[in-house]
């Protein structure tokens, strides 16, 4: 049995009980390792963005944001997997049920800005690369995008 087979997926907003948990684990996992402190990890649309957090006794062991951009699509960021979790599915079971939610709200479009070393993560999940290689936070990344339902 994996791991993460009996965490809790639950879609929240800031100021729910598991939220500071969701901070904590972007900043571990997405900013300290590149050096960033932990005021820089809020975003400004936060209030705005869809977070799915995968929980088990309290604890936040995955995330991923969703930002609605218009009525049909937005961008998905802020995808984390605890280090000890990483690799063993979690992840992908995190974007396949934000699909599902996004599925259940009409939208059809997500985009995102993948670090590189991301991109085949993405891939395996039905995402295609466009565009050119670009900087963000210090490291490359390349856009990518996916219909939902397609
Ligand atoms: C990237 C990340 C979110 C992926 O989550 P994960 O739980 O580790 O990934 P999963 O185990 O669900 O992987 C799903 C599939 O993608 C593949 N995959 C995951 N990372 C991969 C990589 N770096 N290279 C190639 N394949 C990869 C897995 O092998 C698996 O393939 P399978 O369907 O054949 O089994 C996680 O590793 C993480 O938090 N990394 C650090 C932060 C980060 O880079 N976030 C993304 C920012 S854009």
């Amino acid at each position: 049995m994996a791991a993460h087979a009996d965490v809790a997926f639950a879609f929240i907003s800031p100021g729910h009980a598991l939220y500071e948990g969701e901070l904590e684990l972007r900043f571990r996992v997405l900013r300290e390792p590149l050096g960033y402190s932990p005021s820089d990890v809020a975003f400004p649309f936060e209030a705005d963005s869809l977070h799915l957090v995968a929980h088990q006794d309290g604890r936040v062991l995955g995330c991923v944001l969703f930002h609605p951009e218009d009525a049909h699509g937005g961008r998905l960021f802020q995808m984390a997997v605890a280090a000890h979790l990483q690799g063993q599915g979690l992840g992908a079971r995190l974007v396949r049920t934000l699909e599902a939610e996004l599925v259940q709200r009409g939208f059809n479009h997500v985009h995102l800005h993948a670090r590189a070393p991301a991109v085949p993560f993405y891939e395996r999940l039905g995402y295609a690369v466009h565009g050119e290689p670009y900087t963000e936070v210090g490291i490359p990344h390349r856009n990518m995008r996916k219909t939902l339902g397609a």
